[in-house]
């Protein structure tokens, strides 16, 4: 028996052929972390002092008595990890004479599928635990079904807590036979099912008398011996910049990890976006210079010409490039209790790429128990569809099955900064690849000029009956008054054409303005001031609006008029129907309105007229526009 643990940074250099990485699935309440435990203390692979420490909690906090909680050898890491927020996955390392394992280690609970995505990207082989008693569960086929999106092609099932059924031999192959009906069209290499006890150690390490049915191998042997490919290092080579390393003007090098393939010096780069090429003239490694280095390597690359390269460009070979698109489809994991709707920006993380993105389209969604497609609108905690996505600039980008690297994304909810969704692309649009912008000749400052204006939207938010078209429309009147070109979208009007076809969930609500705020950008494009006057419940989409204009162009008008009173005007006896339940979704009784923070003007109508409320909005512009 090797005793030797590989530490982290040392792990690397172990021949591929032995190292398996792999990652576990399942619920705390599956005995995932005992089964970790168990794999490393049946290993003796756990430090002399570490074992007494957990003997003595086990004593203290363990549910078994004098026997030593394996869970607690996973749980107090854990913990360890809940301080640090950023960190989802840790990583554990064994040996034994055949084999080193990283196991990537995820929190258990199923709101952390997000952990798991993480985890499985660079897994060889997962082990999906399922609890004897229960069978396979919803969960274990989202697990199955992840994985296979993952692109993990061997798989385990480990049918736990086999002692609980009296190690019956019938209740596991019912078990198998529901998993392998449900796993057998995923295209996995591997499907081993194997009945274990993790708390007393059955079929884990060794061979369990208890299961004398069972001619299958151990856990652990099985996953001695599986074959697996890596193929990281015979893929096109791709080296997404962590940072650009430049001390002095001497010295420019471009650091961080070679995410496929191989390179050697003098070998022709191209940076993807750009199209720009160089040589290589340098690979420097932990120990300086090197020839060439290899997928998985951290280092250090210098190009022979002074080409333009920054943070997030893909270096790849002249002859395999990536692609280079600004839309795309992808399989979207959606991990997140905030729902994801089709139009709602979000940040986009892709290698080390930032930029923003939204869902164009939701193709279908995946029912992860029939995995029949589902039209959806929207997607929910777990769910799992194939969609289009549109991002702001043009990133490089390798379909998921080519490249599980540069083929991943994540998206990023913009004000909670939670990792929300894990994206696995299928292909890139080419309806992008063969758009082009024109460039006209006469623009917006040119077209504003003319009438001596500055072009501005006026963008009104604030509850139904809030007096928002009220306040706009005298606004409007006075600016025309003054010789100003304006034009007016409003929420009632534009619901007759342009949008006929939304309706008020959340959903639709985001699309309406995101066709309100394009039109609006047109508008202003056009040189006139523009005003918009939309509930527009929802800061993610007034902040997209704003951001698609120009810096100083946007000013939202919060109208802040008190539910109370809304209800009591209720111009249009919708507040009555809503509350007798006979309007569903009416925001501020059944739909949310998310007040603005920091709007540029906060327009309280009460105890004022209408008139008194425009001429506050007017004496803002007047200081504003001048005159
Ligand atoms: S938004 O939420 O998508 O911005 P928008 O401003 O276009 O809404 O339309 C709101 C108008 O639609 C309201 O002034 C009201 O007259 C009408 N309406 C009809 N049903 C609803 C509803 N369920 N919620 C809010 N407004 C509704």
């Amino acid at each position: 028996m090797d005793t030797h643990t590989p530490a982290p940074d040392r792990a690397g250099e172990a021949s591929s052929r032995s190292l398996l990485r792999f990652l576990t699935c399942g619920s705390v309440d599956d005995g995932k972390s005992s089964l970790i435990g168990r794999l490393l203390y049946d290993s003796r692979l756990i430090m002399e002092d570490t074992l007494a420490s957990i003997a003595k909690d086990s004593r203290k906090h363990g549910t078994l008595g004098e026997e030593i909680d394996l869970a607690l050898l996973v749980d107090g890491l854990e913990a360890e990890r809940q301080q640090g927020i950023t960190i989802d996955v840790a990583y554990r390392f064994f040996a034994t004479p055949r084999r080193s394992f990283i196991v990537a280690d995820t929190p258990g609970h199923e709101q952390y599928t997000r952990n798991m995505a993480t985890g499985a990207s660079n897994s060889d082989l997962a082990v999906i635990l399922c609890d004897a008693r229960k069978g396979v569960l919803t969960q274990t086929k989202r697990h199955t079904f992840i994985c296979s999106l993952l692109g993990i092609r061997h798989v385990v099932l480990a049918v736990n807590k086999i002692d609980l059924v009296n190690f019956d031999e019938a209740t596991f192959d019912r078990i198998v036979g529901d998993w392998a009906t449900f796993a057998s069209g995923l295209g996995f290499t591997t499907l081993v099912p194997v009945p274990v006890s993790a708390r007393f150690g059955d079929n884990v390490t060794v061979r369990s008398g208890n299961t004398p049915w069972y001619r299958g191998p151990t856990l652990l042997a099985h996953m001695e011996a599986v074959d697996v490919d890596h193929g990281a290092e015979d893929k096109p080579f791709r080296f997404p910049v962590q940072w650009v390393n430049r001390p002095n003007q001497d010295f420019r090098g471009f650091s961080g990890t070679v995410a496929s393939g191989r390179i050697a010096v003098g070998d022709a780069v191209v940076v993807a976006a750009s199209g720009r090429q160089s040589r290589l003239s340098r690979i420097l490694g932990p120990d300086g210079d090197q020839d060439r280095a290899a997928a998985g390597e951290a280092v250090t690359l210098c190009l022979a010409d002074e080409v333009d390269v920054a943070r997030g460009d893909v270096l790849a070979p002249l002859a395999d490039r990536p692609e280079v698109a600004d839309q795309f489809a992808a399989h979207l994991l959606w991990m997140d209790e905030e729902p994801m709707l089709p139009g709602r920006q979000y940040l986009m993380r892709i290698g080390n790429f930032w930029t923003t993105a939204s869902v164009t389209q939701i193709k279908h969604r995946v029912d992860v128990n029939t995995l029949e497609q589902q039209p959806a609108k929207r997607l929910d905690l777990n769910e799992i569809a194939v969609c289009n996505l549109s991002c702001a600039q043009r990133v490089p980008m390798d379909a998921y099955a080519e490249n599980r690297q540069t083929g991943a994304f994540v998206l990023v909810d913009r004000f909670t900064n939670r990792t929300a969704g894990a994206g696995m692309i299928a292909f890139p649009l080419r309806r992008a690849t063969n758009i082009h912008a024109e460039e006209f000749l006469v623009d917006k400052r040119a077209r504003a000029a003319l009438d001596h204006q500055v072009p501005l939207v006026l963008w009104f938010t604030g509850l139904s009956g809030s007096g928002k078209s009220t306040v706009a429309k005298l606004v409007e009147q006075a600016l025309h008054r003054e010789g100003r070109h304006t034009y007016t979208l409003d929420g009632d009007n534009l619901r007759h054409g342009l949008n006929r076809d939304l309706g008020f969930t959340d959903a639709d609500r985001v699309e309406n303005i995101r066709r309100v705020g394009e039109v609006a950008k047109l508008f202003l494009d056009a040189g006139l001031i523009v005003l918009c006057s939309f509930i527009s419940p929802f800061r993610a989409e007034r902040r997209m609006v704003r951001e698609m204009m120009g810096k100083g162009e946007f000013i939202e008008v919060f109208v802040d008029t008190p539910i109370e009173e809304c209800m009591r005007r209720d111009p249009k006896g919708l507040y009555a129907k809503a509350r007798r339940g006979a309007i569903q979704n009416f925001t501020g009784v059944s739909s949310p309105y998310e007040a603005p923070e920091s709007p540029e003007l906060r327009l309280a109508t009460l105890g004022r007229t209408p008139e008194e409320a425009a001429e506050v909005v007017l004496a803002h512009l007047r200081r504003l526009l001048g005159g």
